[in-house]
């Protein structure tokens, strides 16, 4: 093996039981390249990578590091041939600053913390990071954290470093930031691996593409060589068609009035604080934020699953009259029109029977219709038909039980379903969460044409690409409350960034 390569996998094979995560991958990454790593969920990104970081070891195949052969036994050993990985789940100790972190599980003659704050210094000025090694991680932000697992890898000496989906918990500023110092280190010779599923960002930070799919390596491209469209279409194997367009609704009317929306949590920590805003019938109100900015309670509280504070409103609008949703069970949420889509971690959690087929599940939604919620009356049969052909559901059959779907799949059910019931306020939240690119596009189609109809969609997401291609407006969130509201075809990444952290807000009490 060629000694310009910093890491070669060869024929590298790896099941768990029936499953064939990774199926003969070959990867080589040369020293001073940024490499990203791409493949729909499940296709086998973060397997690979644990078998170069020492979590796993495959069941076939070869490793070589700098063009010698390897067997990495575990991640002590992963570091000793250089290779560190940055995880998506941090595994900080909250109440140890960055440096007692960072030299956490070494041996004990290195455990002189001026030494190591030292240390960390000058990783610190050498890559660009800015980070107090004092800090406590309690007071840290995710940026922070993040950086503290970066700079911990370093400490320990790593030149080959992989960061499996590492902007996903970041700001669009934050992620520019990752990636200078990303170039610094490739500018340093270091190889380095990345995972992410932004398109945008592989053709920004990255030299070369490497593209899985179902377990199987398709093949490596030069970045320069490619384009989004080109990688999505390796990445799913077939052609796609990836553009939305945002048509203008005639006449929008108020549909949904929430004001001053408050939640505090049993822990009496408040987690939405006076959050007011109003939906329109024919938009698509886009929630941005942060992880954990309050879009959960925000949903929750509006669908009546959460308690919210006095003096909390969300009222539906039907012509003359209002409705007031707060006090509501789920139930009679739903029945007085809105329909509601989310995909938690676990999709069957949420309103499908997993026992039933798509026609029960259907059925079960329709006999649930209250006065005005349908604008027009379909059979369960007749919905279960055309979300399976629209969406493409892989099932042998409408009457074949839910819950024997892949994931994926009880997905589309799930968002299928209640944008077939024609609802007059559509809540969705992370709807097209672990689908592939194609099926996300079919999903913006489909809630576009429901705005089109005169729905009032919500759309919680989390590629703000996609937020400002889809949406009328966007709503941002910081900390539980508005601090923002920009006109999606006017907004830029930036600005919403900037609202993300707070930073543009002006009206601070
Ligand atoms: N520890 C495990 N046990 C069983 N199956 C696993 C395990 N880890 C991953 N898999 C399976 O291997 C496949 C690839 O998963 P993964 O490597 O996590 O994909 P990606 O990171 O590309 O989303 C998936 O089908 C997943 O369910
Ligand atoms: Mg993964």
């Amino acid at each position: 093996m060629e000694k310009e390569y910093a890491i070669s996998m060869r024929g590298i094979t790896k099941r768990f039981g029936q499953v064939v995560a990774n199926d003969r991958i070959d990867l080589d990454v040369r020293w001073g390249e940024i490499l990203a790593l791409l493949g729909e969920n499940g296709s086998g990104k973060t397997t690979l990578m644990n078998m170069l970081s020492g979590i796993y070891q495959p069941d076939d195949g070869e490793i070589y590091v700098n063009g010698e052969p390897v067997y990495i036994q575990d991640p002590k050993d992963a570091f000793e041939h250089g290779i560190g990985m940055i995880h998506q789940h941090y595994k900080l100790i909250e109440v140890f600053t960055a440096a007692q972190n960072i030299i956490l599980g070494l041996d004990g003659e290195k455990m002189d913390l001026r030494q190591t704050n030292r240390k960390v210094r000058e990783i610190c000025q050498r890559y660009g990071f800015d980070i107090d090694p004092e800090m406590k991680v309690y007071d840290m932000s995710v940026s922070q954290k993040q950086t503290v697992e970066i700079i911990k890898v370093l400490y320990r000496g790593a030149n080959i470093l992989i960061l499996d989906e590492p902007t996903a918990v970041l700001t669009p500023q934050e992620s520019v930031r990752l990636f200078q110092i990303l170039r610094n280190m490739k500018a340093d010779g270091k190889a380095i691996i990345i995972i992410t599923h932004k398109l945008h960002e592989v053709m920004d930070v990255s030299d070369c593409v490497a593209v899985l799919r179902k377990g199987e390596y398709v093949s490596t491209v030069r970045t320069a060589d490619t384009n989004p469209q080109a990688l999505t279409e390796m990445m799913v194997g077939h052609a796609v068609t990836l553009n939305i367009d945002r048509p203008r609704y005639p006449k929008p009317e108020k549909k949904l009035i929430v004001q001053n929306l408050s939640v505090v949590d049993g822990e009496g920590i408040r987690r939405l604080d006076d959050v007011s805003f109003t939906a329109y019938t024919g938009e698509i109100l886009g929630i941005a934020g942060i992880s954990g900015s309050g879009q959960k309670e925000l949903l929750e509280a509006m669908t009546g699953l959460m308690a919210t504070e006095p003096g909390s409103s969300v009222r539906i609008v039907e012509g003359a009259k209002e409705t007031e949703l707060i006090g509501m069970s789920p139930m009679k949420i739903r029945r007085s029109g809105v329909g509601m889509a989310f995909v938690p971690e676990d999709r069957l959690g949420m309103g499908l029977v997993g026992s039933m087929g798509m026609t029960g599940n259907m059925m079960l939604r329709s006999w649930r219709k209250g006065r005005g919620i349908f604008v027009k009356k379909k059979e369960p049969k007749e919905l279960a038909d055309k979300i399976l052909s629209e969406l493409e559901v892989v099932t042998p059959g409408t009457d074949y039980s839910v819950r024997k779907l892949s994931g994926g799949n009880v997905q589309k059910v799930l968002v299928g379903r209640e944008i077939a019931i024609q609802p007059q306020v559509l809540l969705t939240a992370y709807a097209v969460r672990g689908l592939d690119i194609n099926t996300s596009y079919t999903i913006y189609r489909l809630l576009t044409e429901q705005k089109m109809k005169g729905v009032a969609v919500v759309y919680v997401g989390e590629d703000l690409d996609v937020l400002i291609e889809l949406c009328d407006r966007i709503l941002v969130l910081c900390a539980g409350r508005v601090s923002g509201i920009v006109d999606g075809r006017s907004a830029t990444k930036e600005e919403i960034g900037l609202l993300m952290t707070h930073a543009g807000r002006e009206d601070e009490r």
